[in-house]
This record gives structure tokens, sequence and C-alpha cells, in this order.
């Protein structure tokens, strides 16, 4: 039996990316996945590419409206949710400098995705969670929100703030609450914005493991969290960052 067998799975940000290297992962194990994205061409793309019974919807995790929309068409289709991956994000150097340098309305569109599309996304999925007798939420918070010297840093302490909040508001619900924050992670979109020789420059200075960090490093620590195994772990942020920070 596959770990995540007969159950549903609900990512946002997951047309490219960390996300559709998840929904992946989850539907090789047995899930049912919703690729849910702001580009949902690109959306119903990766949900032909994974195959199986993957949907691609479009939503946008900033307008409450349209997450709900697209979370009671999986319900429709799937017939419940088990487990939401709250992944999309705005990470751009546009976002990812110093806070008062960002322009104000980057600032409200970071806030709106990065921070309330997550709230958004939970506060519309708990309830079908609940109807499942209870699920996991996995969110994706980063490095940066420990080291904190962006705007988009700040946005990721927020995540993990949010995964204790929700973990302990949806506890008595049965429901499990846990972020990664991972490291440096070569997604197209992160290799197109980053200057020539700064990615080596971070594996050099931020990391112990020197090599680049991938999309895949992240699927074991993101499947097991939401897996039974972690039965007994929420509220917590686990980095996967290659040793990012030589934290204590
Ligand atoms: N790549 C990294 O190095 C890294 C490191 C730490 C954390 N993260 C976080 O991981 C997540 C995914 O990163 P990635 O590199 O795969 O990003 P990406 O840019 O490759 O993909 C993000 C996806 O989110 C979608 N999206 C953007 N706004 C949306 C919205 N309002 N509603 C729904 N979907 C929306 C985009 O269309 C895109 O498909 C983000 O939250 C990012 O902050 C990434």
């Amino acid at each position: 039996m596959m770990r995540f067998e007969g159950q549903t799975v609900f990512v946002t940000g997951a047309a490219r990316g960390i996300g559709e290297v998840l929904a992946t992962a989850f539907a090789a194990e047995g899930a049912h996945v919703a690729i849910a994205d702001i580009d949902g061409d690109a959306a119903s793309t990766a949900a032909r590419r994974i195959g199986g019974r993957a949907i691609g919807l479009r939503c946008d995790v900033a307008e409450r409206a349209s997450v709900e929309s697209a979370m009671a068409q999986t319900q429709k289709q799937f017939g419940g949710m088990d487990i939401l991956v709250n992944n999309a994000g705005l990470h751009t150097r546009h976002y990812n400098r110093p806070v008062t340098v960002v322009p104000q309305d980057a600032w409200e569109r970071m806030l709106k995705v990065n921070v309330l599309g997550l709230v958004n996304c939970a506060t519309m999925a708990a309830p079908l969670l609940r109807q499942r007798g209870g699920g996991v939420i996995l969110n994706m918070s980063s490095v940066s929100g420990f080291d904190l010297s962006t705007a988009y840093g700040v946005t990721k302490l927020a995540v993990r703030g949010l995964t204790v909040a929700l973990a302990e508001e949806l506890a008595p619900q049965n429901t499990r609450v846990n972020a990664i924050a991972p490291g440096l992670i070569h997604t197209d979109t992160i290799v197109g914005d980053m200057d020539e020789g700064a990615t080596e420059a971070f594996i050099e200075q931020r990391q112990l493991i020197r090599r680049a960090g991938m999309p895949t490093d992240l699927t074991g620590a993101a499947l097991f969290l939401c897996s039974g195994e972690a039965g007994f772990i929420t509220g917590e942020t686990l980095m996967v960052g290659g040793g990012f920070a030589r934290r204590v």
C-alpha cells in the first residue's frame, strides 16, 4: 500500500518549481492531487504531465473566493481533501530586498500572497480536513525566515508564526500543521533571477553541504511531515538547507 493511497492533496503554486515536484511525489505515492496555481494553463499542463487523476485549477491564493471555488472543485472531483500544501509564494529579487527598499505595491502584493494567501487556504481547507476526521497542512517557509535580512524573509517568519498558531487552533480537530524552510533551491524562477555567480557564492558561504539544493531534496521531508509517521509532530518548521547558517 502506498503512503498516500486514497488521500487528496491540494498543492498551491504547483504549476512549476517546488510545488510541481511535491505534487508529482504525492501522486507517485498514490494520492489524488489538485494543482492549484494563479497560472491556470500551466496548472493544467502540469496536471497532464503528472497524469493519473491529477487536476489543474486556476487559483489565486490572495483571493478567498478563488480559493473557495478551487477547493469546491477538488471536493467535487475527489470527494474530499486530506492534505493542504501552502507552497505558492513570491520570492524574486523584487521582493527579496531590504525592508525599506521594497516598493509599497510589492510589499502589499507579497503580504497578500505569502501571508494572507496561506490564511485564506488554511481557513477554507480546515472544515474540509475536519470532515475527513482531521488532516495535515504543510507550509513553505524559507531559511530567509530565520536570517531576516529582507522583506521576503519577514513574510517567511510570518509563515513560521502561522504554523504555530494554526497548529494550536486546529489540534482539537485532529489537524497537524508543520512547515519546511528550504535553503536555496534550483528552480527556473531562482536560476533566472539570480546574478551570475550568486548561487555559487551562496553555496560557499551559507551551506555546509556544498552543492545546489534541488526541489527533490525537499520531497522526503515534505512527505514525511504529511504522513502518519509524523503523527506526533505539529507546529514545527524543519530547515532543509544543506546546513544553512550553522545555527545553534
Ligand atoms: N526556490 C527557492 O530557493 C526557495 C527557497 C525557500 C523557499 N521557497 C518557497 O517555496 C515556494 C515555491 O518556490 P519556487 O521556487 O518553486 O517558486 P516558483 O516561482 O518556481 O513557482 C511558484 C508558483 O506559484 C505560483 N503563484 C504565484 N502567485 C500565486 C498566487 N497568488 N496564487 C497561486 N499561485 C501563485 C506561480 O504561478 C508559480 O507557478 C515559495 O513559497 C518560495 O517562497 C523557495
